[in-house]
């Protein structure tokens, strides 16, 4: 197993991604509600820098008692990356799509030592 070092600890904001590797296998790293999350950053559609792209919350449905549509929110404990080429959506969590789970950004694991942030690939 290899790893690439990302960058120190705090240098990475939450919510901040850093794009790491070389081309042709790019992996993005982020932080997100303190957790490190790792992926390829390449979307399984047509390759598309997936983890460059913005990130929008769960788009829900509000449904009143009679069943009745009245209007939408945001759900923001499902964060999406939405890939910047053709709008795929990822959960932030898992890297898996939103509508086919067996559609997924490839994911690696982390590692935080001495103060610097590491991904395994
Ligand atoms: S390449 Fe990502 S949505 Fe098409």
């Amino acid at each position: 197993m290899n790893e690439l070092y990302v960058c120190k600890v705090g240098e990475l904001d939450d919510g901040g991604v850093r794009i790491v590797g070389e081309p042709g296998h790019r992996i993005g790293v982020m932080l997100h509600d303190g957790e490190y999350l790792a992926y390829l950053n390449r979307c399984p559609h047509q390759g598309g820098p997936a983890c460059e792209g913005m990130r929008i919350p769960q788009v829900q449905d509000v449904i009143d008692e009679a069943g009745l549509f009245v209007g939408q929110r945001y759900d923001e404990s499902d964060l999406h990356i939405v890939c910047p080429w053709h709008g795929y959506e990822f959960h932030i969590k898992t890297g898996e799509h939103v509508c086919n789970s067996a559609v997924r950004l490839r994911k690696y694991a982390t590692v935080v030592r001495e103060g610097g942030i590491y991904v395994q690939y």
